[in-house]
């Protein structure tokens, strides 16, 4: 993006900008009701560094591939991506498959993708299929994983028919989000989602349908492509042409027990490292540049008398969101309009709040490589109460070397997600270049980052404090 900004507007000294409790006071300029969830939640977690070898070393990966991903709720494909019986995704991570398969009865199931037989995948990738028959030699299941037949039955004298059914992992949904856990002792989903779903209640899940999914491989390790979403304070310099509209380093930083974060950037408001910044540069970038608003077309708008772009923009959203839903959202504050409120739930999803235009991140390792991961991005609207679930958009599987600019169902988010992927293959270099052998976190704006790796600890028995 890199926009030439105005002549000006100038850019503060660095060091003393950014407020954590900004986001607090525009909430108490909110004539609605403010809900109780946005309240600050702080973490505190020290300071300490990181080793790199977290990011950069196999032994680290395949610790993870042992202990973290047989054990942790993962999300692997929005159900109305799997409409009707016999849909299905196929799941890879690290050296486990799954598919994901809708019933006849219309319940969703996974199954391990390993034959009884002698072990060949069932399928090779997400479809749709009357059955699940091997290609090999034929050994064949219906869609709910019930065994169906094999060949030269006569010949598998130690092969017990009813016990042939495909072996399942657990499959929970929240929201539309198909998770699935390979470990048969773990907490629910809603067990482990924690506050999630309540701090979500008011955004309409229930209607929401995938509007966008695009998926790129990455040359980075999953965890660095995670926490690239985890602070504002890389705005200044990796997306300087978003200032004008992005409360940066005012953003708040919460934290609720092991799985759940969220990061709240204020927006509609200059960055603290900008001044002379008129208002109404403010409305016309964000709605130009943010890729979140309504309204994006392009035309010029005006700010009325005594009105703040950040009331403005709300409004447009408030009027568009409230259409694409068929609800009343007369309640609903600015910030929920507006705001970057995004959440992290461990290890590897992101969603943010609010009515429309959540975009989610999903990050896995691709394969036994530590130094690549696949990194899906999701956006969901809504739907009329009343009416069909339109069908999920199709995934959009960009080329190694394909920038996400050339994916248009993501509109202005291309550039900025952009602006990312520049950083993330060379976070990895620099990190197997380091002297030090170790990264440092800000205290407070990355402190997800430090969140992420103490509950990450927890599940590979590396947390020497407990
Ligand atoms: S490996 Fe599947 S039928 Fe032989
Ligand atoms: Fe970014």
């Amino acid at each position: 993006m890199n926009k030439p900004l105005a002549q000006d507007i100038f850019v503060r000294p660095p060091e003393t900008a950014g407020d954590p409790q900004r986001f607090q006071q525009l909430l108490a300029e909110e004539t609605v009701e403010v809900p109780a969830f946005l309240k600050p939640a702080p973490p505190n977690f020290g300071n300490e560094d990181l080793d790199v070898a977290r990011y950069t070393s196999h032994a680290f990966h395949r610790l993870e591939a042992e202990k973290l991903w047989p054990k942790a709720w993962q999300f692997v494909a929005r159900e109305e991506e799997i409409p009707r019986s016999g849909d299905h995704v196929v799941y890879d991570i690290v050296d486990r498959s799954v598919i994901v398969m809708r019933g006849d009865d219309g319940v969703i199931r996974g199954f391990y993708n390993s034959c009884l037989h002698r072990g060949r995948t069932l399928r090779n990738q997400s479809g749709s299929a009357g059955q699940l028959k091997c290609p090999f030699h034929g050994f064949t299941w219906d869609i709910q994983g019930r065994f169906k037949s094999k060949p030269c039955s006569w010949d598998f004298p130690q092969l017990d028919d009813a016990k042939l059914d495909l072996p399942q992992v657990r499959v929970e949904s929240w929201a539309g989000f198909v998770f699935i856990n390979f470990d048969p002792d773990a907490p629910t989903l809603l067990e482990h989602l924690g506050v999630l779903p309540s701090h979500f209640e008011r955004y309409l899940m229930d209607r929401s349908v995938s509007i966008a999914h695009v998926q790129r491989r990455i040359a980075c390790n999953w965890k660095v492509a995670q926490e690239a979403f985890f602070e504002a304070m890389h705005t200044k310099v990796t997306h300087p042409g978003i200032m004008t509209f992005t409360g940066d380093v005012d953003s708040q930083y919460d934290v609720f027990g092991d799985h759940i974060a969220r990061a709240i950037t204020p927006m509609g408001v200059v960055s603290p490292n900008l001044g002379g910044v008129d208002d109404t540069t403010t409305l016309n970038d964000i709605l130009a540049l943010s890729g979140r608003m309504s309204e994006t077309d392009g035309s010029r708008h005006a700010l009325p008398e005594g009105m703040s772009a950040r009331k403005y923009v709300g409004e447009l959203n408030r009027q568009a969101y409230a259409a694409a839903a068929g609800a009343d959202l007369s309640d609903a504050t600015l910030a929920e309009l507006e705001d970057a409120i995004l959440y992290s739930v461990f290890p590897n999803f992101q969603v943010w709040a609010g009515y429309f235009g959540n975009i989610v991140y999903r990050v896995i390792p691709d394969g036994d490589d530590q130094d690549h991961c696949l990194f899906d991005v999701y956006l969901l609207g809504r739907y009329p109460a009343g009416s069909a679930c339109p069908p999920a958009a199709p995934l959009n599987r960009l080329g190694d070397d394909q920038p996400f600019t050339a994916a248009p169902e993501i509109g202005a988010l291309g550039p900025v997600f952009e602006e990312d992927m520049r950083n993330l293959p060379y976070m990895m270099k620099g990190m197997r270049a380091s002297q030090r052998g170790q990264v440092s976190l800000a205290s407070y704006q990355e402190s997800r980052i430090r969140h992420h790796h103490l509950t990450l600890d927890k599940y590979l028995g590396l947390d020497t404090a407990a």
